[in-house]
């Protein structure tokens, strides 16, 4: 049984919780490596929506151990929080879920420093998802932010809270009630006690005993903190990379990658994006594929199919294999069109440019594919998509350089085909 990464292969929300559920019916634990209750990871199961922000996909599954990584930032109200809204769908937790002693903490404090950061007049915003995200994970690189296992040791903490809250108040400019945060997270501390686990430990003890693990990502690489669309980008490691730091496991126990990528391409918040469809275009796929932020409700911006950015991510990542999802929301178009490269300056460009100029400064290159005004849910294999569905899946495999091993044509379970024989059929066994 093999050890894989499923993750995001463009700017997030590509799918990524509805491929990681119906994975996991394989695998024996699933593990969330980086990000924290920013992302917003959807499942159906039959009328059932879950959205699931901090606690791994593969929960909702009996049997499967869920696991919140080191390299994971933790707002333990929010995780009470998740972990209640479970309890009461009657998806059990207790026993199924294990949160590391290495984690950072969100506090208050992180969420107060994002909102003035933000509001800055004199530099642009990220558009971030005001969780507190950045700044704890500032703290982490820091060397002075607190961790779970400061959180379980009840002196520890209060010592550790006071001296943060006085350097976040001095930071603001305005009082911090650290007293009031120290008795809200001493209760976290009782109700997560339970859950703390040396994640390194845990996996490498599962592991040798044959256990499966599946890593789910959070965000997407183009908002990798190193290999993103740096400044617009999250503050953690969301490529494959992340997966080996974020959980303490070896890269020589990773047998494979898996990127998940929309039919098309979506970003929420700021940032450059090369194949942006403005105008009616954009809004027709919000509206056929309800982008919608699933954590701040915020509109998705909605753009082409790029596949020089496939290539980029499919490198940074080594993926094995893709999921093409929401195929189904491209069923209304005459034509569809698809990047096949970049040019700046009217030179034809190979590589991701570094900068916010020169990612600007990108001209999309397109050729243009015939739709298929044919409704593609209900396909219960790929050879029963229509031809020009076929055909434009077969593209986009030959430009990203990279096998579509599952196709999705609906949120639910049962609307994803896996491609018989593909490398992915044979990592999720
Ligand atoms: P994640 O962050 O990558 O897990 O993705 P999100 O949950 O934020 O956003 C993906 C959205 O698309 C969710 O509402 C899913 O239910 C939905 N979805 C996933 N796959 C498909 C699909 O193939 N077709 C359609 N129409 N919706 C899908
Ligand atoms: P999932 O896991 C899409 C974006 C925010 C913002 C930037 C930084 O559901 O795919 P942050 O709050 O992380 O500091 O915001 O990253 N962002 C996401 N976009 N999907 C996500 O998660 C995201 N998590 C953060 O919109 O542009
Ligand atoms: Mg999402």
């Amino acid at each position: 049984m093999s050890n894989i990464i499923v993750l995001g292969a463009q700017w997030g929300d590509e799918g990524k919780g509805k491929m990681v559920d119906l994975f996991s019916e394989k695998f024996d634990i699933v593990a969330r490596y980086q990000g924290g209750h920013n992302a917003g990871h959807t499942v159906f199961i039959g009328e059932k929506k879950f959205v699931l922000k901090l606690i791994p996909s593969g929960i909702l599954r009996p049997g499967v151990q869920a696991i919140i990584g080191n390299g994971v930032v933790v707002d333990p109200g929010a995780l009470v929080q998740e972990m209640d809204m479970l309890i009461a769908a009657g998806i059990a937790v207790d026993g199924h879920l294990l949160v590391s002693n290495r984690a950072h903490v969100i506090f208050p404090f992180h969420r107060m420093i994002e909102k003035a950061s933000e509001s800055r007049t004199d530099r642009a915003a990220i558009g971030t998802t005001s969780r507190g995200i950045g700044p704890t994970y500032e703290d982490k690189i820091a060397r002075r932010g607190i961790r779970v296992a400061d959180l379980m040791d009840k002196a520890r903490f209060g010592d550790l809270c006071k001296l943060l809250a006085a350097d976040k108040a001095a930071l603001l400019g305005e009082p911090v009630d650290a007293a009031a945060i120290q008795a809200e997270y001493e209760g976290y501390a009782d109700r997560l006690r339970p859950l703390v686990c040396d994640c390194a430990y845990t996996l490498s003890v599962a592991m040798k005993a044959g256990k499966s693990v599946l890593f789910e990502g959070a965000q997407g690489t183009m908002l990798d903190i190193d290999h993103g669309t740096y400044p617009f980008v999250t503050s953690s490691s969301a490529a494959a990379g992340g997966a080996c730091t974020g959980t303490g496991v070896p890269p020589t126990k990773i047998d494979g990658v898996i990127g998940v990528s929309k039919a098309y391409i979506t970003r929420v918040g700021g940032g450059p994006f090369a194949t942006e469809a403005h105008g009616e275009a954009g809004e027709r796929i919000r509206k056929a594929g309800n982008e919608f932020g699933a954590v701040t409700g915020r509109p998705r911006r909605c753009g082409w199919f790029d596949a020089p950015l496939l290539r980029y991510t499919a490198a940074v990542n080594g993926f094995d294999s893709m999921v093409i999802t929401k195929v189904d929301v491209l069923d209304m178009l005459d034509e569809i069109p698809v990047c096949t490269g970049y040019k700046i300056d009217g030179e034809l460009v190979e590589s991701m440019p570094a900068t916010v100029d020169g990612l600007e400064k990108i001209e999309a290159v397109y050729e243009m594919l015939p739709g298929w005004r044919t409704s593609t849910r209900g396909a219960s294999s790929v050879d029963e998509l229509p031809v020009n569905a076929r055909n434009y899946l077969s593209f986009l495999e030959e430009q990203s350089g990279v096998e579509v091993g599952c196709v999705s044509v609906g949120p639910e379970r049962n609307e994803t085909m896996v491609v018989k024989g593909s490398r992915l059929e044979k990592l999720i066994g």
